[in-house]
């Protein structure tokens, strides 16, 4: 929806205006001075300003730079009364797009100047997403793993992105990537030059939820002090992100079926439909059949939601990815903290593929950051890796894969006692027990290794 502010102390300016710019998918906000008319705006972040220089409490030259400087976005169309050319010439110079002079008396002209001006923030904000868009890009590649299913999930980001789909699903665990997948959808797309909002549906209580996503006018409620824009409608032409969506009560439930559906929906207190072009994707951890099946979310919406279903395995069924992911977020985390590593043992890599990241992506980048903070030694070892990596894989019988993951005797004999120490939290007695071997020898091979 474009929004233009009309700044005139004359009542019946504003109203001309507001008469002859009307149009569907336009909102035209008001203002009598120049106080206000700052306030509007930051209120309302219009596209087009209509200013009239002369204003009873401030000199409109001083609202037109403090616009530009806060706003240098925004198209300012100045308004000067018969005679003074002076004036509007200096406003073109700090930053102004055209000007009128009343009387008005072509009104196609006045329309003229209003669609170029919007034609002129979309430009520039076109621009704008063009030197934004080298870093955006980035984003996708950020999707590191070489699982099948991770290679399968980075094309299909692309196709969806792509099309004109509207409304995605994606499942996953918890730390399996879901939050980084929805921007990824969003910056590979058409939309990414619109915003990306997000909404947490387990944060959020049931009564701010529809004020929150709609938005509401001035005076819906006590606090409604003035009208503000909800989620769907600063995502207009962008995307709205429902993180955690199972969690949506039966009442949003209910209120955000009609929306999803028609992408028309009124504000808070409002008898206007406002119509957006959004795409929606939303994120959940529990199975949304389940949540059906138990009564807690609506089937309907669940079928209006799962039109596009994107799942994402757990990082233990694509075990492909935890080293390629390792060290994607060492050279990262060593970088940041200006230190030098150069990757795993081969030990340390085994125990790492054995562990079954019960918290995913997330616990893997965490264990990662927790060892180059406190890590001194090149390469990240056995010993390094937390005690239960230890457990997991001293029970686990092993076969050896490829001719990369074999090694000599003398590395397993050290892996294998590195992993007994860990176990018995290096108490060498107990540990050369367990071993069959004597406290010297035990000590003797730990300074060897
Ligand atoms: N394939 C991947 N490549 C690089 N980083 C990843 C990948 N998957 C996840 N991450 C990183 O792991 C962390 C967790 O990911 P994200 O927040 O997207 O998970 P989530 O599924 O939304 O989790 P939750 O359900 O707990 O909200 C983030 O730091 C994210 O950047
Ligand atoms: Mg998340």
């Amino acid at each position: 929806m474009d929004n233009i502010l009309v700044v005139d102390d004359e009542r019946n300016v504003r109203a001309l205006l507001s008469r002859v710019l009307a149009q569907d998918q336009t909102e035209i906000h008001g203002a009598g001075t120049g106080k206000e008319g700052l306030q509007m705006a930051d209120e309302v972040s219009p596209d087009v300003v209509l200013l009239d220089l002369r204003l009873p409490d401030v000199d409109g030259m001083d609202v037109l730079r403090t616009l530009k400087n806060r706003y240098p976005e925004i198209a300012v169309i100045i308004i000067t009364g018969y005679g003074q050319i002076q004036s509007a010439v200096e406003a073109m110079k700090a930053g102004a797009t055209d000007y009128l002079e009343k009387p008005f008396e072509h009104l196609e002209k006045l329309k003229l100047a209003v669609s170029r001006a919007l034609e002129e923030v979309r430009a520039k904000r076109e621009i704008r997403r063009l030197h934004g868009l080298q870093e955006k890009q980035y984003r996708v590649d950020q999707l590191v793993g070489e699982s099948e299913s991770t290679r399968k999930l980075r094309e299909l980001i692309g196709k969806l992105a792509r099309s004109e789909a509207q409304t995605i699903l994606i499942h996953g665990e918890s730390g399996t990537g879901k939050e980084l997948v929805a921007r990824g959808l969003h910056y590979e797309s058409v939309r990414r030059d619109f915003p990306f909002m997000e909404v947490n549906c387990a944060a959020i209580t049931e009564t701010l939820f529809e004020s929150e996503l709609f938005g509401h006018e001035k005076g819906a409620f006590t606090d409604a002090k003035a009208a503000k824009k909800g989620l769907m409608e600063l995502a207009d032409r962008g995307t709205l992100f429902l993180d955690e969506v199972s969690e949506m009560s039966p009442n949003s439930q209910a209120k955000f079926l009609r929306s999803l559906q028609e992408r028309v929906f009124r504000r808070v207190g409002g008898t206007r439909d406002i119509k957006v072009d959004v795409r929606i994707t939303a994120a959940t951890n529990r199975p949304l059949e389940a949540r059906v099946k138990e009564g807690v979310f609506r089937e309907d919406l669940f079928y209006r939601l799962n039109v596009i279903p994107i799942h994402i395995p757990p990082l233990r069924e694509r075990k492909e990815d935890i080293m390629p992911l390792a060290r994607h977020f060492l050279r990262e985390s060593a970088m940041r903290s200006h230190k030098s590593f150069k990757g795993f043992t081969l030990e340390a890599e085994r125990l790492m593929l054995g562990y079954p990241w019960p918290g995913n992506v997330r616990e893997l980048r965490n264990l990662i950051e927790r060892l180059v903070i406190l890590g001194t030694s090149e390469y990240i070892e056995p010993q390094h890796l937390p005690v239960q990596f230890a457990a997991q894989a001293v029970e686990l019988p092993r076969e050896v894969s490829s001719a990369q993951e074999l090694r000599t005797l003398a590395e397993v004999e050290r892996a294998y006692i590195n992993q007994v120490m860990q176990r018995v939290e290096a108490n060498k007695s107990k540990a050369a027990k367990i071993l069959g071997i004597s406290r010297q020898t035990l000590r003797k091979k730990l300074m060897e290794g």
